[in-house]
């Protein structure tokens, strides 16, 4: 059977990624402001977990939370501690007479608020979005498994498309998709490469939605979908590229770190570690569309996105060396390493 190579979009989606991340400035300044941020750095500059300390927040939280403001121009790292700039100062601080904070509160009544503000304070472990709270346990219901699957296909099709164009992945005969989602980055780098075998890991409930992306795709001969639990479940092996997308940025530095050592059991020498994610800058000060993301991801499911060198660190914990960073479709990097 013949498959058609999938061209990368002709423009990148960066503008979308924007407009619908945008819907958590706000509610992330409303936040800050109800939690005493704004006054808090304003009475000593401070990095994460010194905040987290004087506040009583989570310090993992406030890692975006701190991304964002800066992001978005009220906030700045100087030696290694976050301070405000001089709009944050002027405009975000009770009690001054440039205050702005009466005007930005008429669109405090979003939930949005409310639900940040307990992810901040790390009362919500798992994160609000429902589909996602029996992903530890290794499980989904149908239901919830086919409404991930339509976001991620909506949200991840465009840059699996653009990955899959990039050489990163010449000469892969053999690839690992770790919770591939829909099954859109193992269809379009199959399309791409005709010598290319993938296997996509996934939760049960979404095996057959997988599945039958895969055959509509006309690639049930070169894609097979293994169900499992990607914590609990051994993994199949011999591969030459694992990748995970859209996964480090679900979990802790703890989940993460056992996911880097079952991928290094996977892959054979040389073999390669591909983490596609939306990267923080290393000092973790932006840049605003990943630093929004990573608020998203606090709200959805309690975890964040990683600066390059944090991922690298995890990697490298696991055994793997020469780490790689590129840039990839859109907002996305590929970060990478080899086993040796
Ligand atoms: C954010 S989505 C990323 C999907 C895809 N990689 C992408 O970028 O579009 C996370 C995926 O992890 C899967 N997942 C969550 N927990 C899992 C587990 N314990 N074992 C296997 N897959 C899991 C979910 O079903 C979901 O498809």
């Amino acid at each position: 059977m013949t498959t058609t190579l999938a061209p990368a979009p002709l423009a990148d989606d960066r503008p979308i990624w924007d407009i619908w991340l945008s819907s958590l400035w706000l509610p992330a300044v409303l936040a800050a402001d109800a939690l005493g941020v704004f006054a808090a750095l304003d009475a000593e500059p401070a990095d994460a977990a010194g905040l987290a300390d004087r506040l009583a927040l989570d310090g993992e939280a406030l890692v975006s939370l701190l991304a964002l403001l800066s992001g978005l121009g009220l906030a700045r790292v100087r030696h290694g501690r976050f301070e405000l700039t001089a709009p944050g100062r002027l405009y975000l601080r009770r009690g001054e007479p440039l205050y702005w904070g009466e005007a930005l509160g008429v669109m405090g009544h979003s939930p949005v608020v409310e639900l940040l503000c307990q992810s901040l304070r790390g009362a919500a472990p798992k994160g609000h979005y429902q589909a996602a709270r029996q992903w530890g346990e290794g499980q989904a219901a149908e239901e919830a498994a086919a409404a991930v699957a339509r976001v991620m296909q909506s949200q991840s099709l465009p840059s699996a498309l653009g990955l899959a164009a990039l050489d990163a992945f010449e000469g892969v005969k053999r690839l690992l998709d770790v919770a591939g989602g829909s099954g859109c980055f193992a269809v379009a780098l199959a399309q791409r490469h005709p010598d290319m075998r993938c296997t996509v890991l996934e939760l049960p409930a979404m095996g057959p939605i997988v599945a039958g992306h895969v055959a509509q795709a006309g690639l049930g001969h070169r894609v097979e979908v293994v169900e499992a639990d990607m914590f609990a479940d051994a993994w199949p092996g011999g591969y030459e590229a694992v990748l995970f997308s859209n996964v480090f940025h679900d979990w802790d530095a703890r989940a993460n770190s056992l996911l880097a050592a079952k991928a290094f059991d996977a892959l054979v020498p040389k073999g390669r570690v591909m983490l596609h994610e939306m990267l923080l800058a290393d000092q973790r000060d932006g840049p605003l569309a990943a630093a929004a993301f990573s608020m998203m991801m606090l709200l959805a499911v309690g975890g964040r996105q990683y600066a390059a060198r944090e991922l690298a660190a995890m990697l490298a914990e696991a055994g793997f060396g020469d780490a790689l960073v590129r840039p990839a479709f859109g907002h996305y990097s590929l970060v990478s390493a080899a086993r040796p």
